[in-house]
C-alpha cells in the first residue's frame, strides 16, 4: 500500500546502520512501488559532501544487479540530496529547513549516538523544521540505564510529544515477531493453553555466531543485558506474555508490554548465569576484542525470569543470548505440560508438545507432538513434527523485506504499535538496573565459554537444577 507523500530527514546518513540497513531499506521499499513519487529523502551528516559524491556512495552502499534495477536506483537517487550539518552547532541548519516542504509528511530519523538526540531536536524545534505533526525515530541504545533513558525521554519531550517519537526495536520489524501476535490472538487454538496450567516453561534463545570484533568498544560499555536482553528479548518476552490487547492499535498493544514488564520479579543471582568467550582459531577471545584484560562485561546471559501475575505464575521463563555460539538462531520455544495421566503401558513420558517459534534463519514454526510409533510392534510412541516454513507460505518478496524497511513504513504511515514507549523503556531499565548493580556490587566474573559452543558450564547448570534442558542451539 503506497504511504502518503513524504520528507524523509535521515541523520547520521553515512553512518554504518545507515548504509547496512535503513538505504538499502529504502530501496527496497521504493522498488515495492510503495513511495509516492514526489516524496524525498535528504541524507545529513557531517561530512562536506556534494548531492553527486553522496549519491555515488550510496550506490555503493545499495548494490544492485542488472540494467533494470540499475534504472529503479538512479530514479530512487534522484528523490535524495544531501545536507552537511555540524548537529551541535548551527552550520547546515539553514539549508534544511528550506529543503523541507509544509504539505508532506515530515519524519527526522536519527541514526546517531543518544547525546545527539536532544541537541537536534531543539534545533528541529527552534529552526522550524519540525511541526506537531513531524515525527521523530531514534535508535537505541535507548540509555544506559533508567537515569539516562529518563533524562532522554525529558530531552525528546522538550521538543515532541509521545505520539510523535517513535523509538526502534528493530525485533519488532521482524515477520515472525509479528506473526507472534497473529498466532496468538488471530486463533482460537493456542490462546486457551496460554497460561501456566498449560505451559509448563518457556524458553528464548537468541543466539548469535559473530564475535564483537570491530564493535568491542561500544560492546564492552553494554554488554549482553544492555544490548540484547533490555531490549530484543524483552519485547520477545512481553509479546509472548502479554494479555490480549483489546485492539491492534499502539497504545492498547503497549499497555499490555508495560504490565509484563512492571510485572517482572527482581532475580536471583542464582538464577544468572554470564559467560565470556574464549580464543578460538579464527578469532581473538572476547578480552582481547573488548582491549581490556580484566573487564568483567559479558558476552552471553542466561536467565530464569518470573512473570509474576495470575497467567504465569509458577511458569518461569528461560532467556538465553550470546555471541560466538554455536549458530546463529532465535527462537521462542513453549514447553506444554505432560498430559495428567498415561494410559499407555510402560510409557511414563511422552516426547512433549513443545511449540517453536523460530525468528531466523528459516522463520516459521514446528510443533513436537507425540504419535504412534508407525509400524507393527505394539504400541509405543514416537514424536513427529508440524512443521511450517513461512518461505513456502509467502511470497519470496515478502519474507526478505527486512525489518528496518517496515518500521520506517510504519514511521511514515504514522503507526506506533511496533515502537516503544518512553514508558516501557523506562521499566524495562528500572528491571535491569538491579541485575547490573549486584553483579558489579558482587564484582562478578563471567565464566569463559568456547567459542562455537551452547555457552558457558554455569547456563547448562541453570536449567539442570531445575530439572530442564536447553534445546539445543541450532537444533
Ligand atoms: C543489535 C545488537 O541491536 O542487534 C547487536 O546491538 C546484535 O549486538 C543485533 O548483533 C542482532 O540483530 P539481528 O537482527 O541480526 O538478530
Amino acid at each position: 500500500i503506497p504511504v502518503s507523500k513524504f520528507d524523509l530527514v535521515l541523520f547520521g546518513a553515512t553512518g554504518d546502520l545507515a548504509r547496512r540497513k535503513i538505504w538499502p531499506g529504502l530501496f527496497h521499499r521504493f522498488v515495492a512501488g510503495q513511495f509516492d513519487s514526489d516524496s524525498r529523502i535528504l541524507g545529513v551528516s557531517r561530512s562536506e559532501l556534494t548531492n553527486d559524491e553522496f549519491r555515488d556512495r550510496l550506490r555503493e552502499a545499495i548494490s544492485v544487479n542488472g540494467d533494470d534495477k540499475a534504472k529503479l536506483l538512479d530514479q530512487f537517487l534522484s528523490l535524495v540530496s544531501y545536507t552537511s550539518i555540524d548537529a551541535k552547532g548551527e552550520r547546515g541548519w539553514d539549508v534544511l529547513a528550506e529543503a523541507v516542504r509544509t504539505d508532506s509528511v515530515r519524519a527526522f530519523y536519527l541514526s546517531v549516538a543518544p547525546n545527539f538526540f536532544g541537541p537536534i531536536a531543539r534545533r528541529l524545534r527552534n529552526y522550524g523544521i519540525a511541526t506537531d505533526e513531524s515525527r521523530i525515530v531514534v535508535e537505541k541504545p535507548f540509555g544506559h540505564d533508567l537515569a539516562s533513558a529518563k533524562a532522554l525521554n525529558a530531552e525528546l519531550r522538550e521538543c515532541f510529544d509521545e505520539h510523535q517519537i517513535y523509538r526502534i526495536d528493530h525485533y519488532l520489524g521482524k515477520e515472525t515477531v509479528q506473526n507472534l501476535m497473529a498466532l496468538r490472538f488471530a486463533n482460537s487454538l493456542f490462546e486457551p493453553l496460554w497460561n501456566a496450567s498449560h505451559i509448563e516453561h518457556v524458553q528464548i534463545t537468541v543466539s548469535e555466531s559473530l564475535s564483537v570484533e570491530g564493535r568491542g568498544e561500544y560492546y564492552d560499555q553494554s554488554g549482553a543485558m544492555r544490548d540484547m536482553v533490555q531490549n530484543h528479548l524483552m519485547q520477545l518476552l512481553c509479546l509472548t506474555a502479554m494479555e490480549p490487547p483489546s485492539k491492534f492499535k499502539p497504545n492498547a498493544v503497549r499497555d499490555e508490554k508495560v504490565k509484563v514488564i512492571e510485572a517482572l520479579e527482581p532475580v536471583d543471582a542464582r538464577d544468572i548465569a554470564r559467560g565470556q568467550y574464549r580464543a578460538s582459531k579464527e578469532h581473538a577471545s572476547y578480552l582481547d576484542h573488548a582491549g581490556d584484560p580484566k573487564s568483567r562485561t559479558e558476552s552471553f546471559i542466561a536467565m530464569k525470569v518470573n512473570v509474576a501475575n495470575w497467567r504465569w505464575a509458577k511458569t518461569p521463563f528461560y532467556l538465553r543470548t550470546g555471541k560466538c555460539l554455536r549458530a546463529r538462531t532465535s527462537e521462542i520455544a513453549v514447553y506444554f505440560r505432560n498430559p495428567p495421566h498415561m494410559i499407555f503401558p510402560g510409557i511414563d513420558t511422552p516426547m512433549g508438545n513443545i511449540l517453536v517459534i523460530r525468528l531466523q534463519p528459516d522463520e516459521g514454526m514446528t510443533l513436537h507432538t507425540t504419535i504412534k510409533d508407525p509400524g507393527p510392534g505394539g504400541m509405543r510412541l514416537t514424536e513427529a513434527s508440524l512443521d511450517m516454513t513461512f518461505a513456502d507460505s509467502l511470497a519470496q518478496d515478502e519474507i526478505v523485506q527486512d525489518a528496518y524497511e517496515r518500521l520506517i513504513m510504519d514511521v511514515i504511515r504514522g503507526d506506533q504499535t511496533l515502537f516503544m514507549r518512553g514508558d516501557e523503556v523506562e521499566a524495562a531499565w528500572a528491571w535491569v538496573d538491579p541485575i547490573i548493580n549486584g553483579w558489579k556490587d558482587r564484582n562478578e566474573k563471567p565464566q569463559p565459554y568456547d567459542s562455537g559452543s551452547s555457552g558457558p558450564e554455569d547456563a547448562l547448570l541453570l536449567m539442570h537444577r531445575d530439572g530442564r534442558r536447553w534445546r539445543p542451539i541450532g537444533a
